[in-house]
């Protein structure tokens, strides 16, 4: 089947999750957060992860929001920086404000442009979806915006990729689905979406038993993909 419906993860796919510490660290007398801020960012973003993949296994859900604020508290106390709660609000409060990498709004403008039907499927709860959406002006161009809250699980479990054919009408493989997460992409591929990686950073490809179809450095060419 020809591609009808482009997807994408949102955090650190379309929205650039390293932003808030990076943002921080710019605000004056944030010298301790600036010398740390990359390692501070690293060690969230995991943390955020292994704790939405922990809650999925234990069938202990809770929201996206929660495991991104013990994901940052592990990381502040990890990195030394733990105690100074208005650095931690500071933190949370810019999670809320993630810019969009630079190619984002013109890219999805073109895959409508193209008549595409497009979406985000994020582990992300609804409001922190709309907060991120609004702040980078892009949602004129999203027919929807998924939140794996509508099954109670987190990513990579099959229930969130099916929103996509339930939410969006379409059969799987008429989907291009794009992510920033290597595993992310292995298991949508395994789905059965077309899948492409967003390898910004040049990491290996994550072992597991399937491959994204696509490995790109940017979002650029998604257009041309999904033709
Ligand atoms: C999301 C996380 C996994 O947006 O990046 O679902």
């Amino acid at each position: 089947m020809p591609i009808t419906t482009c997807v994408f993860d949102a955090y650190g796919t379309l929205f650039d999750v390293s932003a808030a510490a990076r943002n921080a660290a710019a605000q004056p007398g944030r010298e301790k957060l600036a010398e740390k801020a990359t390692e501070l960012a690293e060690h969230w973003r995991l943390k955020q992860l292994q704790y939405s993949w922990l809650r999925a296994v234990t069938d202990d859900y809770t929201s996206f929001w929660d495991v991104t604020q013990d994901g940052l508290d592990w990381a502040l106390e990890k990195t030394g920086l733990d105690g100074d709660m208005e650095l931690r609000e500071l933190l949370l409060a810019l999670y809320w404000e993630l810019s969009a990498y630079r190619e984002v709004p013109m890219m999805l403008a073109k895959l409508k442009a193209a008549g595409m039907k497009t979406a985000i499927l994020s582990n992300g709860s609804p409001d922190m979806l709309e907060g991120a959406v609004d702040f980078a002006g892009v949602g004129e161009y999203l027919d929807k915006v998924i939140s794996v809250e509508d099954v109670g699980i987190f990513k990579p479990a099959p229930q969130v990729y099916e929103l996509v054919e339930k939410q969006m009408g379409c059969a799987r493989d008429e989907v291009l689905f794009v992510s920033s997460n290597g595993w992310d992409a292995a298991c949508a591929r395994g789905f059965g979406f077309t899948t492409a990686w967003v390898n910004r950073a040049g990491d290996p490809v994550d072992r597991m038993p399937w491959t994204p179809d696509h490995i790109l450095t940017d979002l650029t060419t998604i257009p041309e993909l999904a033709r």
